[in-house]
């Protein structure tokens, strides 16, 4: 059994609270005693049990961050962004997957709270008010990440994805495309469904009708082996588009790598265009066009939010902050 801060005081000859003065306030202490005490410490491999410290304070110093799917590399520069934060505040962030199923972020919204940390991000399966209204009442604060929905009393921090499906309709119309596929997760993903509307209002204003102009196929993840089978086969089917919108740059991959297994140029026979814009979207076989997300900035932004609402929550106000995305173009869609 790991020794106790009973056991440390003993050893060094002091009582339990000049241990825990070591430990918590060491200037309250003299030299010559903090070091019989660290010495202490070392020889019986005493570890501190900070949860129990934190519970009677009623504090934690870890806030928990709940992702869609850690394989995603947005999710990597979103955590980053958090994590930095997160260091500046002293707190340490606890990653957790919900691999877009709504039973496995609601047991880690449990743990969370168990664990008392000090508040949660979230990017939700299914926004769902009640249960973030019910954290916050008995004391864990939430913000949504990479999401906005009004009907949501919490801060939250995305990008606009209406106007990034937007940007990527007009640049394959402009590139003389009249006919879209966009390949997509399921849409009761607010992102997912955003873009599509997005795409669906560049048709429209190019005087176009989209359920002409757009082909929608649904997949049941957002990343590159779905896309690439679901590619495949439209392509040997003679059913594939001219151009491919896709719902983030996993699934533009996954096109891009069916499009020239099945003996497609790309740009030349197809054009592709991702959403993220990830590191690899650069480094692509062909270079992927992509919707550019200022990823760790959204990151930071809702770390920033949830560390002042922790620390303020009688004045803080909720902030919805919405980026702006980018279009990057490269040699998906003829550079
Ligand atoms: O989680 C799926 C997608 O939604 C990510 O690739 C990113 O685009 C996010 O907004």
């Amino acid at each position: 059994m790991s020794p106790s801060i009973k056991d440390v005081a003993e050893h060094a000859g002091v009582s339990v609270g000049t241990v825990s003065n070591v430990l918590n306030h060491p200037e309250r202490v003299s030299r010559s005693t903090r070091d019989a005490v660290l010495t202490a410490i070392t020889t019986l491999g005493f570890v501190r049990n900070s949860q129990a410290a934190q519970l009677r304070a009623g504090t934690n110093r870890s806030i928990g961050l709940i992702v869609l799917d850690m394989a995603n590399p947005f999710f990597h520069y979103v955590a980053r962004g958090v994590e930095d934060v997160a260091d500046e505040l002293g707190y340490a962030v606890v990653l957790c997957n919900s691999d877009e199923q709504v039973h496995r972020e609601n047991r880690y919204l449990q743990v969370l709270e168990e664990q008392r940390v000090r508040g949660v991000l979230i990017t939700p399966v299914e926004v769902d008010s009640e249960r973030l209204d019910a954290l916050r009442r008995r004391g864990t604060p939430a913000v949504l990440v990479d999401r906005h929905d009004p009907r949501v009393n919490c801060c939250s921090v995305a990008v606009d994805d209406v106007a990034g499906g937007t940007l990527a309709g007009e640049h394959l119309l402009e590139r003389g495309h009249r006919r879209i596929a966009y390949y997509t997760g399921p849409l009761t993903l607010s992102q997912c469904a955003d873009r599509l509307t997005g795409l669906r209002h560049a048709v429209e204003a190019a005087g176009l009708d989209p359920d002409e102009v757009i082909d929608v196929v649904e997949l049941r993840a957002l990343n590159a082996r779905t896309a690439y089978e679901t590619a495949c086969t439209r392509f040997a089917d003679g059913v594939a588009a001219t151009a491919a919108f896709c719902a983030n740059d996993l699934m533009a991959l996954g096109v891009l790598r069916g499009a020239l297994n099945s003996g497609h140029r790309v740009p030349d026979d197809v054009m592709i265009v991702g959403y993220d814009d990830i590191e690899f979207a650069a480094d692509a076989a062909v270079p992927l066009t992509s919707i550019s997300q200022p990823t760790q900035q959204i990151g930071r932004a809702a770390a920033q939010l949830l560390a002042e609402e922790c620390d303020h929550p009688d004045t803080h106000a909720h902030q919805q902050i919405m980026f702006k995305p980018e279009l990057v173009v490269r040699e998906s869609t003829g550079g």
